[in-house]
């Protein structure tokens, strides 16, 4: 059986295991090993449960970018046929993101990625409600992610008077604190549509009634929001919308910023006249074209990738019960169906994580971006946890592609792990 798979790669891992397959599990100097199951000996990379950080390159997505890797890729500036081919691909892509989140395709701008969009849409949106009506006044939610946050207060310094809108201890930032604090020389709101960290849902819809009631822009972060919700822009009132393409199984290095019509923020990029004059750069037709793919794709089959992000997290649910005083964190009401965080009692999340990774298995303490950082998560300490709580948390997160194996992987591993873990912990107490 061995013979079979010598010198080419494993059909194993050209697809995706069905339920009805049986892993083949075994432990290899008492580590566990998980190996292919058509000729039991191959291991097989264990589990990827981080996600939320970032999502693997999906066939659809490479296939689309390949023809602008080669000799032929042109500048969609350019008036000859190359830049033609280029100009179109970037225009096919602008149609397939408009319409995953029901936009019009002029109402995109293409960014490097969400970091950009998010720094677009606050700052250059901040800028033109300062020159159009002289507001000065910023409101920002305590969770956003570090984009968000370091955009507002980087406008701080630049004489905008920012306000952090706090949150309470599930997690959700509450629509009549955002009331509250709302002025009339409010610029802009930002809330993001689901906590990278945490998973919960925010009321982003109600949030965008407030803020326009007295004349304010509303800036939303979808990133996470993008392909495990139904996200209407039209429904949600947003004036400006963050997107990310390696959050859907595009590349990393794209992104957009879903802007109103008829709005226009200032822009941080200047220089030529790319993106109707609101980003100037050569576009990156390769990354772009990925992106359309990827969210072509998450929109034909929205519904079902729902329905199978819901299972996944039910099995996840299924594996935390087993460890005795794991605590979700978040409002139990208001779950996204691919993100879930964790508190386990007695574990310092960075040991249990290194541990995992032995393992064979991905997690993350909060979000990549601080991750290597050992300091605890803001998002966790502004839902009121105290350090030795946030330094215990884990975030599990996962995807339509997430297989069965990753599922027994997980069960068979973390709460072993754990256990270890707590009894280590207490003989070197
Ligand atoms: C909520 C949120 N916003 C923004 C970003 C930044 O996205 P990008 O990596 O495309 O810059 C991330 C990535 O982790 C995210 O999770």
């Amino acid at each position: 059986m061995k013979e079979a798979h010598r010198g080419s790669a494993c059909a194993f891992r050209a697809r995706t295991l069905r339920a009805t397959d049986l892993p083949w599990v075994v432990r290899v100097h008492g580590r566990v090993e998980v190996t292919c199951t058509s000729c039991y000996t191959h291991p097989v990379n264990l589990a990827y449960f981080d996600h939320a950080a970032t999502t693997p390159l999906t066939s659809v997505a490479r296939s689309a970018m390949e023809p602008w890797l080669g000799p032929t890729c042109g500048n969609a500036s350019s008036l000859h046929r190359h830049g033609k081919r280029a100009r179109a691909a970037i225009g096919e892509a602008r149609e397939q993101v408009a319409q995953l989140i029901r936009a019009t395709p002029s109402e995109i701008v293409f960014t490097s990625g969400a970091t950009e969009a998010d720094n677009l849409g606050i700052r250059g949106g901040a800028w033109a409600a300062r020159e159009d009506r002289g507001a000065r006044h910023v409101l920002v939610s305590a969770i956003e992610h570090p984009a968000v946050l370091s955009s507002a207060r980087w406008l701080g310094r630049e004489g905008f008077e920012v306000e952090e809108i706090p949150v309470g201890p599930d997690g959700v930032v509450s629509v009549a604190e955002v009331r509250r604090r709302l002025r009339r020389d409010t610029a802009l709101v930002a809330c993001m549509a689901v906590n990278n960290e945490t998973g919960t849902i925010q009321p982003v819809t109600e949030i965008a009634v407030a803020a326009h009631e007295v004349g304010a822009w509303f800036h939303c972060d979808a990133v996470q929001a993008v392909g495990s919700s139904q996200l209407d822009v039209q429904a949600t009132g947003a004036d400006f919308v963050a997107l990310s393409a390696h959050k859907i199984g595009g590349p990393g290095g794209a992104g957009a910023l879903y802007v109103r019509r008829g709005l226009s923020p200032v822009p941080l990029l200047v220089g030529g006249a790319q993106e109707n004059q609101r980003r100037a750069g050569t576009e990156n037709t390769a990354g772009i074209a990925g992106f359309g793919a990827a969210a072509e794709e998450v929109h034909r089959n929205l519904t079902t990738r729902i329905q199978v992000l819901e299972r996944i997290a039910q099995r996840v649910r299924a594996t935390m019960t087993t460890i005795e005083s794991a605590h979700r964190v978040g409002a139990a009401s208001r779950c996204a169906p691919h993100i879930a965080c964790y508190v386990i009692d007695g574990v310092d999340s960075e040991t249990l994580l290194y541990a995992l990774d032995l393992e064979g298995i991905a997690a993350s303490a909060g979000s990549a971006c601080s991750s290597h950082t050992m300091e605890p998560s803001p998002v966790l300490l502004a839902m009121g946890l105290d350090t030795p709580t946030a330094k215990s948390a884990i975030r599990l997160s996962w995807g339509p592609s997430t297989t069965e194996q990753e599922l027994f992987a997980l069960a068979d591993v973390l709460p072993g792990l754990v256990k270890r873990h707590r009894t280590l912990r207490k003989e070197t107490v």
